[in-house]
């Protein structure tokens, strides 16, 4: 479930608000505004958007936002990008939260509805005004430059910069997160403390076996090992940040349950990246948002920094002794996504916009290899309308698939591609998963699809029938049947073995699905130390890679789960690893 936003307080210049302060709402009199504190409202992505405002005849002093059901991380930094461009321009001339279009809106019209109370002129403050020229970025020189603030760039800076290195970090979206801030359903791990105080026996082996299963026996065996052997400490190091996961769930392809989630069953993402800024912050490392790495630069064919473009679109260079490149996968890059795999054509993308592949093509540009490129996954549970996705913790947890004639057609916990495909077979190449209320109160994600609005909502199987337009005694017979397969332990239609709600009491929810472009399993070659290697088969000095722009960890279908695991584990040991090295 989505972890909701608190309070974001941002108060940029310190004001002593003058005795004989205009009331709320009083009619202005002269200057801009009627000094006071005002609050508007607005309909975010999750619910309502509030904003209090609080002005002096002719300045804006102070913007408090609260948005407690717009997704953390998206949400805190939309509302931190909205409120210092209006702060800073003094106007409402700005531009939306790229990555955070819905809630970004949502607060630039909250806060448009307090200045209108405070009396400002509004069409005058949404004209932008002629402002100071826009100032360049001046060169940097640093020891580590990072390309990408996810969940690897920032796990490799926090490491480098414990290890005393002096790193910035180069972001090209206006917020910290890529895909890591969607992250949902969980991270991976074997043999863990959270595992053995749940009683679930798991080991290592299981582990390395079912992902080589998983991805086709495509996956590079020593990275597969590095990723198995580091899982467990990867889990414990975010725990030990100020994470919270400590459920265990089953992930499809997995033969025992390992994917770990915060306690309240809510997305991954969020408390990963939350935990990696804080501890950054800790650390005062420079995050660069809005800066685009266009280029890395070499020296006697070793990377020597990076050529990037500043929030204004002015060329700057950092010098490094060491880049490292965490750009993220290429999911949201259609063009690029068809060109490797034409089979792929139209379908949407569960990605962030920023998942462009930016870190291939520099790479490649500077000799680097590349691995796996053509294996792309797709995820079978989307949105048809708009890409969402429905975390697959939802089959784990017990949800089942039927088609549009009310009919279970596959074992649900099947490997994505396995369930994808599946699904792309049955009329219009869409599916319902079916949930009901008691998985609604245990997982706060579905909770949380059920609030935004995704699912058709129905007190009885009849009711849901009738509003999914099938055959009442067709699903009823569906839902019978697979009642008696939970209480049996014996799914005998599909062999499903992880059965855990029998789904026979109402209200009943349903979510529409179809699958949509996830993963890049392909990407930039590298060794067990994160080494970028050339396609001359040698490492490239001074160029480390780790998270999604790497292929090879996954081969042809990562297992799902595992990709947060791979982040955090090969972002740690380049950071670690570039520090190391470095000259
Ligand atoms: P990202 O987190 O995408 O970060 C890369 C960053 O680099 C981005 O912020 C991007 O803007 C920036 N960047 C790109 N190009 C440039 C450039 N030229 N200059 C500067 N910055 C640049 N995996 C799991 O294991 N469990 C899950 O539950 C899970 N759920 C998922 C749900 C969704 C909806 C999605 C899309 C993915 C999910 N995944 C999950 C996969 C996982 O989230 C990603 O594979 C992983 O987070 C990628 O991390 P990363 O750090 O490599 O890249
Ligand atoms: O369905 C999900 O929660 C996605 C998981 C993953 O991509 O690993």
């Amino acid at each position: 479930m989505k972890r909701m936003l608190k309070t974001i307080l941002v108060c940029l210049a310190l004001v002593t608000m003058v005795a004989g302060i205009a009331a709320c709402g009083t009619k202005k009199t002269e200057g801009k505004f009627n000094p006071g504190t005002y609050e508007g409202t607005a309909k975010g992505h999750g619910g309502e958007v509030k904003a209090k405002v609080t002005v002096t005849a002719d300045k804006i002093t102070e913007i408090v936002i609260d948005a407690p059901n717009e997704t953390e991380g998206i949400g805190s930094g939309a509302a931190k990008a909205v409120i210092e461009n209006i702060m800073n321009s003094q106007s409402l001339a700005v531009d939306t939260v790229s990555g955070a279009t819905v809630s970004s809106t949502a607060m630039i019209a909250a806060i448009t509805a307090a200045l209108e109370k405070a009396g400002a002129d509004i069409e005058a403050l949404k004209k932008a005004t002629a402002t100071t020229p826009a100032a360049k970025q001046e060169d940097l020189s640093t020891d580590i430059v990072i390309i990408g603030a996810g969940g690897a760039g920032m796990s490799a800076a926090v490491e480098a910069a414990t290890a005393g290195k002096k790193v910035i970090i180069v972001e090209k979206m206006p917020i910290v997160g890529g895909n890591t801030t969607r992250a949902t359903g969980g991270m991976n791990a074997a043999e863990t403390s959270i595992q053995a105080a749940a009683g679930i026996t798991d080991t290592k082996e299981t582990f390395y076996n079912d992902t080589m299963k998983g991805g086709k026996e495509k996956n590079d065996p020593a990275l597969l090992q590095t990723l198995v052997d580091n899982a467990a400490a990867a889990v414990d190091w975010i725990n030990e940040l100020g994470g919270d996961l400590k459920r265990v769930t089953l992930s499809g392809g997995a033969t025992n349950p390992r994917i770990h989630t915060p306690v309240d069953g809510s997305a991954v993402g969020p408390v990963v990246i939350k935990v990696l800024s804080a501890k950054l912050e800790a650390l005062k490392v420079e995050i660069m948002l809005n800066t685009e790495a266009t280029k890395i630069l070499t020296k006697d064919g070793a990377a020597v920094g990076i050529e990037a473009k500043d929030e204004n679109g002015n060329p700057f260079k950092i010098e490094a002794k060491a880049v490292i490149i965490a750009t993220g996968g290429f999911g949201a890059n259609s063009e690029m996504v068809e060109g490797f795999r034409p089979d792929l054509v139209g379908f949407s993308t569960t990605n962030h916009k920023g998942a462009t592949g930016d870190g291939i093509v520099m790479a490649q540009a500077v000799g680097a290899d590349l691995t796996d490129i053509g294996e792309i996954q797709i995820h079978p549970t989307t949105d048809p309308e708009t890409g969402y996705m429905f975390t697959e913790g939802l089959r784990g947890d017990g949800a089942i698939l039927i088609n549009a004639e009310g009919k279970r057609f596959t074992d649900e916990l099947l490997t994505r591609d396995v369930v994808s495909a599946n699904i792309l077979k049955q009329t219009d190449g869409i599916a319902y998963l079916i949930t009901n209320e008691e998985m609604r109160a245990e997982n706060a994600s579905l909770a949380g699809y059920v609030k935004k609005g995704y699912a058709v909502e129905a007190a009885t199987l009849a009711d849901l029938a009738k509003e999914l337009g099938m055959d009442a005694a067709v699903l009823e017979e569906t839902m019978a049947t697979y009642a008696e397969a939970v209480k049996s332990g014996k799914d005998a239609e599909f062999n499903r073995t992880h059965l855990t709600k029998s789904l026979e009491e109402g209200p009943y929810f349903a979510l529409k699905v179809t699958p949509g472009i996830h993963h890049t399993m392909g990407g930039l070659k590298i060794d067990t130390t994160t080494h970028v290697i050339g396609t001359d088969g040698k490492a490239i000095a001074g160029l480390y890679a780790a998270g999604e722009v790497v292929g090879g960890v996954h081969g042809a279908n990562r297992i799902g789960g595992n990709a947060v695991t791979d982040i955090i584990v090969f972002g740690k040991i380049a950071g670690q690893i570039a520090a190391e090295e470095m000259k």
